[in-house]
């Protein structure tokens, strides 16, 4: 298949990448820019672990392709922190204990960003919600809720990460 070459940027970086045009954005980020926070899961829509910010929406990276988001801002579970400084929604995430084996976590943090991009206050349901599409096998859900709730209630000021 005919390969293009073109520009990505991910977490405020620009990449050029040489790929064909069914590349998945999640494997362009993971195999081709080489960001593997991001997981890869089932590749058919379902777990959410591939989930990353696209212009500042929780998109599955699964989902679409990587020619779709040329000229869009994406942002990955390494582009949370800022200058060495955890994001809130990290810092909450490790106070909870809101991760087992860690498989999901990458993708349970951008779809809960998402959320708050969206909601800064989001009630325990609009939460739920969030995250229906992104499964844990672990099953640490309870405490994934309890995080963004914290971040809700504005318990974390970024500067004091
Ligand atoms: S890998 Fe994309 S939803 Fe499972
Ligand atoms: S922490 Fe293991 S899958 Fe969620």
């Amino acid at each position: 298949m005919e390969k293009y070459e073109i520009k990505l940027s991910v977490n405020k970086v620009e990449y050029e990448i040489y790929i064909n045009p069914k590349t998945l954005l999640v494997e362009a980020i993971r195999d081709f820019i080489g960001l593997t926070g991001t997981k890869r899961g089932c590749e058919t829509v379902s777990c959410g672990a591939c989930t990353v910010l696209v212009d500042g929406a929780a998109v599955k990276g699964c989902s679409v392709l990587a020619m779709q988001c040329i000229g869009k801002e994406i942002t990955t579970s390494e582009g949370l922190e800022t200058n060495g400084k955890l994001a809130p929604i990290q810092k909450a995430f490790l106070d909870e204990g809101s991760y087992q084996c860690g498989f999901c976590t990458s993708g349970m943090l951008m779809a809960t960003t998402g959320l708050l991009n969206e909601t800064k206050n989001p009630s325990p349901d609009e939460i739920k919600e969030a995250i229906e599409g992104n499964i844990c096998r672990c099953t640490g859900y309870n405490s994934i809720v309890r995080a963004v709730e914290r971040v809700a209630k504005g318990m974390y000021k970024e500067d004091s990460l």
